[in-house]
């Protein structure tokens, strides 16, 4: 992508920006391998992804659910960073004050080096006990005979669910590093979740800029969209600001 591949004003927005706010989704993590939310027509075997992602889906059947999981542990584990994921870290060091916001929940930002990342729907990298908190690491998954803790509950991962609460630290310091952003970038989301999808939309100050090969419900709202991928348009991006 050249200089005429992106408006003159989002550049120079950029380049002249202090603060940075960049809110990214699964679409992020489309070129390392991983298939994005939406894309697997929201479905896993023959279960609605929102039925497992749910506290009722857990309670209801934690097997499955771990089962689901411990699927998606072994392939963020076998997938890199891609050129997408880079590129913000590298974004970071060029700009005076920069916050990623993502709903990933596959560790691959902090992988690629991005140093201030906000992980709005929680990770995998640990499962945590329902009943009495200790964690377990989930390097490859849980064995299904520790679902159930000694404590008589059970390990669930540490990710948010469906009809659950964002953690609150995480939230409101996303909440005002999108208020006071300059620019806001909108990465590989399909900004169908709320309440993420709103961090893009309460800061009517700043130059809005979507990167997605698709329109979204948020691209009328943007100062440009930007119809690429994110391991293409975020490097290209970079490349230009150094210049
Ligand atoms: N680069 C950028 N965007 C891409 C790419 C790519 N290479 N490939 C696909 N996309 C876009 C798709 O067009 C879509 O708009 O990424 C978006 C992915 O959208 P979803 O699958 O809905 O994922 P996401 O927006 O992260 O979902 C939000 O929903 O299911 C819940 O908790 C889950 O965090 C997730 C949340």
């Amino acid at each position: 992508m050249t200089q005429k591949s992106f408006s003159s004003v989002f550049l120079a927005s950029l380049k002249s920006a202090r603060f940075v706010f960049v809110l990214t989704g699964a679409g992020m993590s489309a070129e390392s391998g991983l298939p994005t939310f939406r894309g697997v027509d929201g479905y896993w075997q023959n279960h609605r992804v929102q039925d497992l992602a749910s506290p009722q889906g857990f309670a209801r059947d934690p097997l499955t659910v771990w089962r689901w999981y411990n699927e998606r542990i072994r392939a963020y584990s076998g997938a890199q960073p891609n050129a997408g994921h880079y590129a913000p870290a590298q974004l970071e060091a060029l700009v005076p004050d920069m916050t990623i916001a993502t709903q990933t929940v596959d560790s691959l930002h902090a992988r690629a080096g991005s140093k201030n990342v906000l992980e709005l729907h929680g990770h995998l990298r640990e499962a945590r006990c329902t009943g009495c908190g200790v964690t377990l690491p989930l390097a490859n998954g849980l064995d299904e005979s520790l679902i159930d803790h000694s404590c008589g509950e059970r390990f669930r991962p540490q990710v948010v669910w469906f009809g659950e609460s964002l953690p609150q630290d995480v939230w409101s310091r996303a909440e005002s590093a999108a208020a006071r952003a300059d620019v806001i970038l909108v990465v590989g989301t399909s900004a169908q979740v709320y309440p993420a999808a709103a961090l893009a939309l309460q800061n009517d100050r700043a130059f809005i800029a979507e990167i997605n090969p698709d329109a979204t419900g948020l691209s009328d709202r943007c100062d440009c969209v930007i119809r690429e991928g994110a391991a293409v348009a975020l490097p290209a991006i970079v490349e230009l600001l150094r210049l």
